[in-house]
Parts: C-alpha cells; sequence; structure tokens
C-alpha cells in the first residue's frame, strides 16, 4: 500500500512511521516519498537516510492566498501521483491543503492533530498554540487525533484519539511533549488501520 507523507518539521511522527515500516508494523504500508513544504525540515533527513524519495514543495508566496493554496495542493496531488501514492499521512505538515487533491484522495488523507478533536481545532490551532488555549481553559485532559482530511482544517470525521492528563504545574512544553509521545504510537496505528482498509476496499467507511 503506497503512502505519501507530507511534513514540514523534525519529522519525528515520520520516524515512527519509517521505523513501523521496519518493523513490519503498518498494515503493509510502504512510505513511497516525503514532501515538505520547509526548505531543510529535519523530517527530510529522516527520509533520505532510509533512501526515501524527498521533494520540496515551498509555498509560491508571490501568489495570492488562495491560489497559494491550490497552487501547493496541485504539486503534491501530482507528487502523489508520480509515487503512486493510495494513502497520504500529513505528519506535522502545516499548509492547509484543498482542491482536486482532497476530492481525488477523499477519505484517504489523514492528519494528525495535538488535541481531543474537536476541541482545539481549526485554523491557527497549530503546534504552542493548542498547548496554550488547552491549559488557558482549565482542560484536565488533552491528547491527540488522527482524522481524515475534508475541505475544513481539523474538521473530517476522527479516526482514533488518544489521551494524556492535564498536570498540576504544566507549561505548553511539557504538555506537548507529553502528547508528542502519544502521537508516535497514535499515527502508525492510524496508519496500519487505513493501509488494512484499503487494501481490503473497506475504506468506504469513511465517506459521510
Ligand atoms: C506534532 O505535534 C503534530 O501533531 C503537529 O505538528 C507536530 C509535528 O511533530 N501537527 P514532528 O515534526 O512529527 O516531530
Amino acid at each position: 500500500m503506497p503512502i505519501l507523507v507530507l511534513v514540514s518539521g523534525n519529522g519525528t511522527n515520520l520516524q515512527a512511521l519509517l521505523d513501523a515500516e521496519k518493523e513490519n508494523r503498518l498494515g503493509g504500508g510502504v512510505i513511497r516519498g516525503v514532501v515538505s513544504d520547509r526548505a531543510g525540515a529535519f523530517a527530510l533527513t529522516r527520509a533520505a537516510a532510509e533512501n526515501i524519495p524527498c521533494f520540496t514543495e515551498l509555498p509560491d508566496t508571490s501568489l495570492p492566498r488562495e491560489q497559494r493554496r491550490r497552487d501547493l495542493s496541485d504539486r503534491i496531488l501530482k507528487r502523489a501521483r508520480e509515487t503512486d501514492a493510495v494513502l497520504i499521512i500529513l505528519a506535522g505538515f502545516l499548509s492547509i491543503l484543498e482542491g482536486e487533491l482532497i476530492h481525488a484522495y477523499a477519505g484517504r488523507i489523514i492528519n494528525i492533530h495535538p488535541s481531543l478533536l474537536p476541541k482545539f481545532g481549526g485554523p491557527g490551532m497549530y503546534g504552542d498554540r493548542v498547548h496554550r488555549a488547552v491549559l488557558d481553559s482549565g482542560e484536565t485532559e488533552s491528547g491527540c487525533t488522527v482524522h481524515i482530511v475534508d475541505e475544513g482544517t481539523d474538521t473530517g470525521p476522527a479516526l482514533l484519539r488518544r489521551r494524556v492528563p492535564v498536570l498540576p504545574g504544566d507549561t505548553p512544553d511539557s504538555l506537548a511533549e507529553r502528547i508528542h509521545r502519544e502521537e508516535h504510537t497514535a499515527i502508525v496505528e492510524a496508519a496500519a488501520l487505513m493501509a488494512e482498509r484499503l487494501a481490503s476496499g473497506t475504506e468506504k467507511v469513511f465517506e459521510n
């Protein structure tokens, strides 16, 4: 089951996927390529170390925002087709996708978000901002969600969630770190689930 992984940063979630593939824990998934929307993202170094084809597709800042998103999404769709990807995984990917890519891969794009969606998701909710908002609101638990990507931001159906407690004295960093560890298990579990479902043709369960 060919997979394309999209990244923007350090790539610890990508690393979890690469390790799982090597250990046959990815439901038959094979990572065929990694696309970064940031030049020099360390995630690319991780992929290159495993001889995975790497692509850098930078947002074209000369274009107005709407066009910029469409242009980047179209280039990613091209990469997905070139690598014969059946499943696309957003593993710490910060750009917002739209257009034909979302339709061509409907039900076959997943994203990991560091909160218990639908709480603390949506435009502007990424990185530290999520954890700060969780702490400010006095929540007693947080976690991560892997969900299907639709046309909204963090709005698609959830595949799985993992919970962690918010502890007294937590800072955005300490909470982020606790959640990050759970993400590495969650993303592998969700990717394996999707790879197996897609291989057996039962992915339609996600169409809604
Ligand atoms: C993760 O917290 C993920 O949920 C968020 O970005 C972070 C990426 O971490 N979308 P990494 O690059 O996989 O280490």
